[in-house]
Parts: structure tokens; C-alpha cells; sequence
């Protein structure tokens, strides 16, 4: 299976850290950002990874992580011409999927939680999606889900009134319906193309499974705090 490592967007919640330097490209203790997710999809066995960033910085990631040799890895690229929304971002990579699976990880997402099991438990389910859920203290910032045993009844993006506390991670494992959905998509308020839209169709046919993660997660992007934690959380565990 491929992988891919969304980095575009603007970064606009850490201005003005992110005005001159691409929030991937941000210090998280002893290394760039985007290091963390290419670490969590090499150490599961996913070496071909496609890599989008936005326009203006492309030429950095390119300069700083090369062909992927350093990672045991061999690297792609894209450019998001806009920053258009994750599916959006997400709907480049058609082509270097070869219309099949794949698992898509948000280049500010950053786990303690070695993924290997459950990426083959997806590679043994043949159909649908798999996605990570997190117990969290501040559900309005992310896609929440609603879960009813182990089924999931609904997600909600950034939900105004929270039916959990559960986060529904970066981290996404999609079959290759994934390519037709993306095409169905409606720009959301925010004017964005919404992975949580991707997301509920595998809900709605019940082809969606999940997993709860047991170690810390952090989203580098949310906040000045959640970087500042990510960093101390990362140092903690060198
Ligand atoms: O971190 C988990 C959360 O990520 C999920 O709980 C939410 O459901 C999901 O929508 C997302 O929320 P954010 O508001 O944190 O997304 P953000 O706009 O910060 O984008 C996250 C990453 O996606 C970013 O690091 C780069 C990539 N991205 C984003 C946009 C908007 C792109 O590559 N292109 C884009 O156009």
C-alpha cells in the first residue's frame, strides 16, 4: 500500500511562526515537523510515500528530505496549487496510487502509537476505511466521532456541541473508492473540501472501522500550546 504525507494549507492558526517558514518545515524538539508522520508510515512498512505541499514551499521539502534514502524510503511530490482542503490535497495522488489504497497521514500529526498492526488489520479488510480515534480535552477543535460499540454512528467536524471526546486523528486508511468520492465533493463553509465528508460515506455504508490510540497524539497545528506540547512530549521520549 502507498502512502501519502499531506503538507499543504497555510498554517494560518501559528502566524507568525508559519508568515516565512512552512508549519511542517517547524522545529519539533530535535527535528522538522513533517519528520514524525514519514517515521510513523516508514516504520509500518509504507516506503513509497507521496509527499503535497503548497506552492510557495515546495522547493524546501524537496531540498530538505530528497529522494527519501535517509528514511528508507522513496519519495514523490505534488503541489496543491490552493489550499483547497485535505480531500482536495488528497485527490492529487490518484494517479501515484494507482487507483488503489492508501493510507494518508496529516503532515502535522504526531503519535507515539507504532501503526503496523493496524495497517495490516486494514490490509486484511479488504473493503472500506480505518481511522484512529483519540480521547481528547478539546473535541471542538477536531472531527469528532460518535461511536456505538464498534461501529462509528457519525463524525462532525469541529462540532459545536461535542457527542464524544473522541478526535478522529490524521491518519486515514482508504480502499480505492476513496478516488470516486473525492470527485462527489462540495466545498464545505469553510470552503474547503472536508476529509470528514470522505470519511462519513464509508460510515454511511458501514465500511468504516476504527481503532483507539493508546499512546499521546498531537496535532503540531492546532495551537502555539499543542506545538509547544508536541515538542516536550517528542523530547520526552528521546
Ligand atoms: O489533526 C486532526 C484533524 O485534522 C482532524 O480531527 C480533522 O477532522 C481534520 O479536518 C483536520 O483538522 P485541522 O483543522 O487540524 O486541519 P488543517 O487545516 O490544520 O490541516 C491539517 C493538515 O492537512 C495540514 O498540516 C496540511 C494538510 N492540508 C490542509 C489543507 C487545508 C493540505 O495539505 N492542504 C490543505 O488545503
Amino acid at each position: 500500500m502507498k502512502g501519502i504525507i499531506l503538507a499543504g494549507g497555510t498554517g494560518s492558526r501559528l502566524d507568525p511562526l508559519t508568515r516565512v517558514v512552512n508549519k511542517h518545515l517547524l522545529p519539533v524538539y530535535d527535528r522538522p515537523m513533517i519528520y514524525y508522520p514519514i517515521q510513523t508510515l516508514v516504520s509500518a512498512g509504507i516506503k513509497d510515500i507521496m509527499i503535497v505541499s503548497g506552492k510557495g514551499h515546495a522547493g524546501q521539502f524537496l531540498e530538505l528530505l530528497r529522494s527519501g534514502k535517509e528514511f528508507g524510503a522513496r519519495f514523490s511530490y505534488a503541489v496543491q496549487e490552493e489550499a483547497g482542503g485535505i480531500a482536495q490535497a488528497l485527490s492529487l495522488c490518484e494517479d501515484f496510487s494507482d487507483r488503489g489504497s492508501v493510507i494518508v497521514m496529516l503532515g502535522d500529526n504526531i503519535l507515539e502509537d507504532d501503526i503496523t498492526s493496524a495497517v495490516h488489520d486494514f490490509q486484511k479488510q479488504k473493503i472500506g476505511a480505518k481511522i484512529f480515534l483519540k480521547e481528547v480535552d478539546n473535541p471542538k477543535s477536531f472531527g469528532v466521532a460518535e461511536v456505538d460499540g464498534d461501529k462509528i454512528k457519525s463524525i462532525i467536524e469541529k462540532p459545536d456541541a461535542p457527542k464524544s471526546n473522541l478526535a478522529v486523528i490524521g491518519v486515514y486508511m482508504y480502499d480505492k473508492q476513496v478516488w470516486d468520492v473525492v470527485k462527489t465533493l462540495k466545498p464545505s463553509g469553510r470552503g474547503e473540501l472536508e476529509i470528514t465528508d470522505v470519511n462519513n460515506f464509508y460510515v454511511g455504508k458501514g465500511e468504516m472501522t476504527f481503532e483507539q490510540l493508546s499512546g499521546w497524539w498531537g496535532d503540531g497545528g492546532e495551537s502555539f500550546d499543542s506545538l509547544l506540547k508536541a515538542g516536550n512530549l517528542a523530547a520526552m521520549k528521546n
